[in-house]
């Protein structure tokens, strides 16, 4: 036999056995790129609330106009501009490698999960007098997080080691994850993993400080934020947490 033909047969036996393996490639793939884009929509979301902060916490305004109607329109803009897909296309975009089934269903569902938060916050929005009415990044992402959940099998989340809201516990695999992201310097990338036996992707994206985030992360550690936490210390560049993905893969057998 010739080299040639040889190495032909080999890759071609290499493609037979490697079939089960490549279909529970695509599978994990799928859903990895769909647990990356939840995350950037969560943190697309946390900066439109961001950009918005001092109109919510205008004392002197009663009507803010802060409507889920605004607040989608600003999430569609901040997404596309950071993933450059046009969620409002997206009913009729094609399913492709850049946008997964999954995340064509799942996408939309957060953004409706997004809406019910800003939704139920407009008393709390709309009240005049006070200033801080502890709707921040923070809150809308736990309970944006909490209320996709609830209706998706995929559960999203923001969390950290001893955070401030008990809901956001970290729990044993994200603890270790965030544990040895905290000791590394800053990372754009994210970590993803099988566990449960490939059962379940888990996929952690860090969150880092900003100059802005220390006027209540920050130091002195201890004292009391405007929110009303202690303060924790932290410096510009930090490791603040994670949003987390956890989502169980299809049989593939
Ligand atoms: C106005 C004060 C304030 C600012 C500014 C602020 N946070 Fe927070 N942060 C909070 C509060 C309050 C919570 C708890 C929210 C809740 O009840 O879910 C929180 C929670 C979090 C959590 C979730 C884990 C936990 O502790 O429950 C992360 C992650 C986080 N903040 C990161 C940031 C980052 C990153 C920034 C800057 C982009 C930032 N925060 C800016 C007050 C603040």
């Amino acid at each position: 036999m010739s080299g040639h033909v040889f190495l032909i047969l080999a890759i071609a036996v290499l493609l037979m056995i490697g079939q089960p393996l490549r279909a529970d490639a695509v599978e994990r793939a799928e859903a990895e790129e769909t647990a990356r884009l939840l995350a950037k929509l969560l943190q697309s979301g946390r900066m439109v609330i961001e950009r918005n902060q001092s109109l919510i916490d205008d004392p002197h305004k009663g009507e803010k106009g802060f409507t889920p109607e605004l607040f989608e329109q600003q999430l569609v803009q901040e997404f596309r501009s950071r993933t450059g897909i046009d969620l409002t296309a997206l009913p009729k975009a094609p399913v492709s490698i850049i946008i997964p089934p999954l995340a064509k269903e799942l996408l939309p569902a957060l953004v409706q999960a997004s809406r019910e938060v800003i939704r139920d916050a407009q008393v709390v929005i709309n009240q005049r007098g006070i200033g801080y009415k502890n709707f921040i990044p923070a809150t809308y992402g736990s309970q944006a997080s909490a209320r996709f959940s609830k209706s998706a099998h995929v559960r999203l989340k923001q969390t950290t080691i001893e955070p401030r809201n008990p809901k956001n516990e970290p729990d044993e695999y994200e603890a270790s994850v965030l544990k040895w992201l905290a000791g590394r310097p800053r990372a754009e990338a994210y970590v993803s993993e099988l566990t449960e036996e490939g059962r379940t992707l888990r996929v952690v994206m860090p969150i880092y400080y900003a100059k802005d985030c220390l006027t209540c992360h920050g130091e002195p550690k201890g004292d009391l934020d405007i929110s009303g936490y202690p303060k924790e210390g932290h410096k510009e560049g930090d490791l603040a947490g994670a949003i987390t993905v956890t989502a169980p893969l299809r049989e593939t057998r």
